[in-house]
């Protein structure tokens, strides 16, 4: 955000705009209508559960159209005009009055891990909704377009939001991913063009200003009695999937010393990874979230095992070494076992600072609200580490009770989520009248 910008969308934001008193000015007494956004949260919770009440609206899934189609219809009823656009990205917009303003986004997923919560993107998403919604109630004259966005396939790859940059490659639309099936098929299946992606990719400085609100998926502000988080930067993530290659045999008339056993072998990966994660100083991280053993029967010794390494810190080039050291010690484990090993990159994620800007007006709008605020990193990847790529951005993030997440557990209060869309709110006022 140019300096000259941010003066004017802090000035804004205290109510002493440089441009004088606006015909609106009464905003800073506006407020979302608190039971509306939580019945509108209720009412998503009501697509994808599990049986064990977890919810599956996983990319592409039929769960996943479902919830698409409820926002849409959502985003309809706000006033906005509603499209699909390349990369299958649901996109409401609200015209400006002013000719040359470069729209102000915002918005988050609806999409879910599977089994996981139903906090984690629809409060952004749905509170971003509760905003046009109010604008519209207001009569609101927004001087720029106003585009709210609900994400495609954030969880698995940030697929929607990196498209919106031009950054799905077509050799990776052209790959069979889940379930085999090719990932341009999978978004047009949302309504996407894929063919389109490259050439309707937004460039860097199209946008004002990207602002999500999320639900934090840790346990600090809760911790602390903090009411918003104000992103400081968002990690960056490299994820592999690795495959361990031994022979399948008999497993009673092979010799304990005769065996080339994937299993073996990747349980020391496993353990190495989080040895080494965890021998260098600072913040980073690294898991293996999946393990599936072949053929997976009790009386055949493992000959494939596949499983998932994935590393995150703020900082990539830490993020690379961590992945060649365990990729040394890899090769170290395959030797002892007589086993061998291939990996698939997927496709990395560069983390984003936000927008100093951004994170000032952010600030100022939660304590005009009267809520208590704290500057933090995001442990989590998220659309807006690619919409940095173009524009100013800026992330607010609310409680998650337990520091839950991913997890049918996961659960924001109420008067959390009104909080976090209230200073979405004022942050986009602030911004629009900047
Ligand atoms: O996995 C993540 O960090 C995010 O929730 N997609
Ligand atoms: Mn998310
Ligand atoms: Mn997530």
């Amino acid at each position: 955000m140019q300096r000259r910008d941010l003066v004017k969308a802090v000035g804004a934001a205290t109510g002493a705009g440089l441009l004088g008193l606006r015909p609106d000015a009464d905003w800073k007494s506006w407020r979302v209508n608190d039971s509306r956004v939580n019945a509108l949260l209720e009412a998503m919770g009501k697509i994808g559960r599990t049986p064990d009440g977890g919810y599956s609206r996983t990319g592409f899934s039929d769960a996943d159209i479902e919830g698409r189609r409820y926002v849409a219809g959502l985003l309809e009823q706000a006033g906005l005009g509603v499209s699909i656009d390349a990369a299958g990205n649901l996109i409401g917009r609200r015209a400006g009055t002013s000719a040359d303003a470069l729209p102000i986004v915002f918005g988050s997923h609806i999409d879910s891990v599977p089994n996981g919560g139903n906090y984690d993107g629809p409060v952004g998403s749905l509170s971003a909704i509760e905003v046009a919604t109010t604008l519209k109630e207001r009569g609101y004259r927004n001087r720029h377009p106003l585009w709210v966005t609900v994400w495609a396939d954030e969880e698995y790859g940030l697929t929607g939001s990196r498209g919106f940059v031009g950054e799905v490659p077509p050799e990776e639309l052209a790959r069979p991913g889940r379930e085999g099936v090719v990932l341009a098929d999978q978004i047009k299946r949302i309504g996407g063009r894929p063919e389109a992606i490259a050439a309707e990719r937004h460039e860097n400085g199209s946008i004002a200003a990207y602002i999500e609100l999320h639900i934090e998926q840790g346990g600090n502000l809760e911790r602390d009695g903090i009411n918003i988080g104000v992103v400081e930067g968002i990690v960056g993530i490299r994820a592999f999937d690795v495959t361990i290659i031994g022979v399948a045999n008999h497993a009673g008339t092979t010799p304990m010393d005769r065996r080339q056993n994937a299993l073996l072998a990747a349980a020391e990966v496993v353990l190495a990874v989080e040895r080494i994660v965890r021998s260098a100083p600072g913040r980073q991280v690294g898991t293996v979230g999946r393990l599936a053993v072949k053929p997976g029967a009790p009386n055949v010794i493992p000959g494939e095992v596949s499983l998932s390494v994935e590393l995150r810190d703020l900082s990539m080039e830490k993020v690379d070494w961590l992945w060649e050291a365990i990729r040394d010690q890899i090769d170290q484990v395959m030797t002892k076992y007589q086993t061998t090993w291939k990996f698939n990159a997927r496709p990395p994620h560069r983390g984003a600072l936000a927008d100093p800007g951004m994170k000032a007006v952010i600030a100022v709008a939660a304590k005009s609200l009267g809520l208590t605020s704290r500057v933090m990193p995001s442990g989590a990847g998220h659309d807006a580490q690619y919409l940095a790529r173009i524009g100013p951005m800026g992330m607010i993030f609310v409680p998650s009770v337990g520091g839950i997440s991913h997890s049918p557990k996961e659960f924001t209060r109420p008067e959390d989520v009104v909080n976090g869309a209230n200073v979405l709110l004022h942050t986009i006022l602030a911004v629009d009248q900047g």
